[in-house]
C-alpha cells in the first residue's frame, strides 16, 4: 500500500450533507481543502445550488450535483458522477440527518409515530448504507468513510428521542460495513460531535439549553467548534488514521466520559 505523507493532498473525497456556511460538512470541507484533498459535492435540492456553487468554487471548484439521499436513483447518479470524474473515491463525508420537526419535540411517548420513525431511520441512518452500498466498488484501497452522530444514540437525552435511534443504527451500520470492506482497504468510522449551532440543530426542541449544559459540563469546559470536528474528519479521512477503522470518535470535549459533571 503506497502511503502518502502529507494529510490528504489529491484524495478525492465526495462531500454530502452541505446546506449552508454554517453546516458541520462546510468546516469538514475547509479542513480538508485546506489540507489538499480534490471535492466534490451533493445538495439535497435546488433551494441549496446557490450556495453550493459559490462554495465549491471557493473551495477547490469541484462538481456539484443534486442527490436526495431518500432517492436511490439519486444515489446511483451520483455515485456514477464521481466515478465518471475521479475514476476512484478515495473518500466519503456523510453528514446528513432530518426528523419530522413533531419528532424531536417532547416525550418520546407522546410524539413517535410510525411514519415519523420511518423518516428519520431512511434519511439519517440508510443513507449512509445506500451511498456506502453503491459507492464501494469505486473506492480506493485505501480509502474511508465518515459520517457524523451525537451521544444521544448511547443516552437518553430530552427532545432527541427518534433521532437518537436512528444515530444508534448509524453507529452500528459503521461497524458492519468497517468489518466487511475493511479487507478491501475500505476504512469506515463516524464523528460523535458536541452540539453545534447549525439549521438541523435548530429543529431540535431546548437546543439551546443542551448547548448550555454541555458548555459547562464537559471535562475542557466549553463547547466544541465546528473547525475541530473539520480537523477530526481530515485525519480520519487521511492515511494518518490507517490503522483505525469501525470506530465512533468522540469530538465533545470530553463530555461522553463523565457519568456525572465535577463541580
Ligand atoms: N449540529 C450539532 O449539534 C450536531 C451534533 C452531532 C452530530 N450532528 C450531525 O451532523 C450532521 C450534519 O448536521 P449539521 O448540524 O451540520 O446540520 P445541517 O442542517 O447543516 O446539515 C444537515 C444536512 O442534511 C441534509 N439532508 C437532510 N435530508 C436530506 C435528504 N433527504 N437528502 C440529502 N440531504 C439531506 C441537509 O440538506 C443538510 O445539508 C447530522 O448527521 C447531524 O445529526 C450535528
Amino acid at each position: 500500500m503506497n502511503y502518502n505523507s502529507s494529510m490528504v493532498e489529491g484524495k478525492k473525497i465526495l462531500v454530502v450533507g452541505l446546506a449552508n456556511k454554517y453546516s458541520i460538512a462546510a468546516a469538514i470541507t475547509k479542513s480538508l481543502h485546506k489540507n489538499g484533498a480534490q471535492l466534490g459535492f451533493s445538495y439535497q435540492n435546488e433551494r441549496f445550488e446557490k450556495f453550493i456553487t459559490e462554495f465549491s468554487k471557493e473551495n477547490g471548484g469541484g462538481f456539484t450535483q443534486v442527490c436526495d439521499l431518500a432517492n436511490d436513483d439519486d444515489i446511483k447518479k451520483l455515485i456514477a458522477t464521481a466515478k465518471k470524474e475521479w475514476g476512484q473515491i478515495d473518500g466519503i463525508v456523510h453528514s446528513v440527518g432530518f426528523a419530522p420537526a413533531d419528532q424531536i419535540s417532547g416525550n418520546i411517548e407522546d410524539c413517535i409515530t410510525r411514519e415519523g420513525f420511518k423518516i428519520t431511520h431512511d434519511v439519517s441512518s440508510y443513507s449512509f448504507s445506500a451511498l456506502l452500498k453503491e459507492a464501494h466498488p469505486f473506492m480506493s484501497d485505501n480509502s474511508s468513510a465518515i459520517t457524523l452522530t451525537y451521544v444521544g444514540s448511547q443516552e437518553a437525552t430530552p427532545n432527541y428521542n427518534v433521532m437518537g435511534m436512528a444515530k444508534a443504527s448509524l453507529e452500528a451500520s459503521v461497524r458492519y460495513f468497517a468489518s466487511t470492506l475493511g479487507s478491501k482497504g475500505i476504512r469506515v468510522n463516524s464523528i460523535s460531535a458536541g452540539p453545534i449551532k447549525t439549521l438541523a440543530a435548530s429543529g431540535i426542541k431546548g437546543f439551546k439549553s443542551m448547548l448550555n449544559k454541555h458548555g459547562v459540563s464537559t471535562p475542557l469546559a466549553r463547547n466544541i467548534t465546528a473547525e475541530e470536528v473539520g480537523n477530526t474528519a481530515t485525519f480520519l479521512l487521511s492515511d494518518m488514521s490507517s490503522g483505525i477503522t469501525g470506530q465512533t470518535i468522540y469530538v465533545d470535549g470530553g463530555y461522553n466520559i463523565q457519568a456525572i459533571s465535577f463541580d
